[in-house]
């Protein structure tokens, strides 16, 4: 149970950075050289198509932005636009970005981009994408061809997106590629650094892994386990340059060592961990499952603890939440949602981690690797009309920005009593 009404105001330090967050192949649409749109789409699933149209929209997008109050905003560059062919610079799509990037800093904004945010060209994925280290010196012409053009307009780069989700079930073939990938996001690292001072990192999805028995030694063995290969294995390598996984020998990779200037975390919810089902995946508690869309999604549920209690292992350098939010179709969920995960971020503050900036997921509804039904956005985007139109939620976090802080007055002037699904 939370009480929304009894909650603390908060005021967030001076120079704190807000803002949200978008990824290309999300919201662009017609980005048909990724690999993404060349999947099988089967079980409902359907492709980006047009997404939200943002390819064509850009102008009014960043505008939307700006007049929501936002301070930074975070958009990838697609890898797959700018080198559809390999070896083949496509110079319409790199002034694409250029001028967006542009029209960002005219208006005021922190501009982050993700280098790549999930997708690669298909030629790329082709030849093993980022399963292969043969494949390292064609990821790194490419960065050299458009980091260079990027920087005048870029305040932070983040190399990959979420690299420690390495698809795949818990395997040595899973642990391998997240190997890799955090080769590669090192060799990226080392390679945009020598192009721009400003910081550099890969973002985290943290899973807060959670034992479904609460003092069962397998369960607690197994979430600790989960934990490691998602979480851990990821951040000792970046501390220490030394990837260690249970299914190969030790690797230490010296450019990886301190390879993030700032610990960009993405959190969303809890994951259950129950040892006795297969791949270990628990179900939610009933009394804390949540429906809050038309399909059964993995974060149906609503748990700051988590935040709080991933957040404390990163005190070692500055944190930025790049990441954050809720789909829901009913927005005083996603009202909810940021209420108390604002209050989560400023006890963990206070717990001494040095906390720099919250970026929302997701700036608008958007395509969701196969479906378009989880709405996160603030903004609500008609998918057939491509018609734009702000949530509550979104005035209530320009409120946010505004005060740099949250206070009940903001939240009664959006919620006036605790949100429910029943009909
Ligand atoms: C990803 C986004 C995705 C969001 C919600 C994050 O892991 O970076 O691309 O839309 O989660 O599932």
């Amino acid at each position: 149970m939370y009480d929304l009404f009894s909650l603390p105001d908060i005021q967030f330090p001076k120079n704190f950075v807000w803002g949200s967050a978008t990824a290309g192949h999300q919201i662009e649409g017609d980005n048909i050289h990724a690999q993404f749109d060349h999947m099988p789409f089967e079980g409902g699933r359907v492709p980006a198509g047009k997404a939200c149209n943002h390819y064509e929209l850009y102008r009014e997008d960043v505008a939307l932005v700006k007049e929501l109050g936002n301070r930074a905003f975070r958009l990838s560059v697609e890898w797959s636009r700018i080198e559809p062919v390999e070896g083949q610079y496509d110079p319409a799509a790199v002034a694409h970005y250029l001028d967006e990037l542009r029209l960002l800093k005219e208006a005021g904004l922190q501009v982050y981009v993700t280098l790549v945010h999930f997708t690669v060209p298909l030629w790329f994925e082709q030849k093993g994408g980022f399963r292969s280290l043969e494949n390292l010196p064609l990821f790194e012409r490419y960065l050299r061809f458009i980091v260079p053009q990027l920087t005048p307009f870029v305040d932070s780069f983040h190399t990959l997106n979420e690299p420690n989700l390495g698809f795949g079930p818990e395997s040595a073939e899973t642990l391998r590629y997240r190997a890799n990938l955090l080769q590669f996001h090192a060799r990226a690292y080392r390679v945009v650094k020598e192009f721009t001072s400003v910081p550099v990192t890969y973002t985290h999805a943290f899973i807060h892994f959670f034992p479904y028995r609460r003092n069962d030694p397998q369960d607690l063995l197994f979430t600790q386990l989960k934990d490691y290969g998602f979480n851990e294995m990821f951040l000792h390598a970046i501390r220490t340059g030394e990837i260690v996984s249970p299914f190969f020998d030790a690797v230490y990779v010296p450019e990886l060592k301190d390879s993030a200037d700032y610990w960009a975390v993405q959190y969303y919810t809890r994951a259950m961990v129950d040892s006795r089902q297969p791949l270990e995946d628990g179900k939610r508690f009933d009394h804390k499952y949540l429906p809050m869309i038309p399909m059964k999604f993995y974060l149906d549920e609503i748990y700051p603890e988590g935040l709080i209690a991933n957040l404390e292992r990163l005190k070692d350098r500055p944190v930025m939440i790049t990441e954050n939010g809720l789909c829901a179709d009913d927005d005083r969920f996603r009202v909810m949602y940021l209420a108390l995960h604002l209050s989560a971020l400023n006890e963990a503050m206070r717990r001494g981690v040095n906390v720099t900036g919250y970026l929302y997921w997701s700036f608008m509804d958007n395509y969701e690797w196969g479906s378009f039904l989880p709405r996160f956005g603030l903004v609500h985007v008609d998918f057939k009309t491509f018609q734009r139109t702000p949530k509550p939620s979104a005035y209530f976090f320009r409120d946010i920005m505004e005060a740099n802080g949250f206070s009940q007055a903001i939240l009664r002037k959006y919620l006036t009593e605790m949100p429910s699904l029943a009909k």
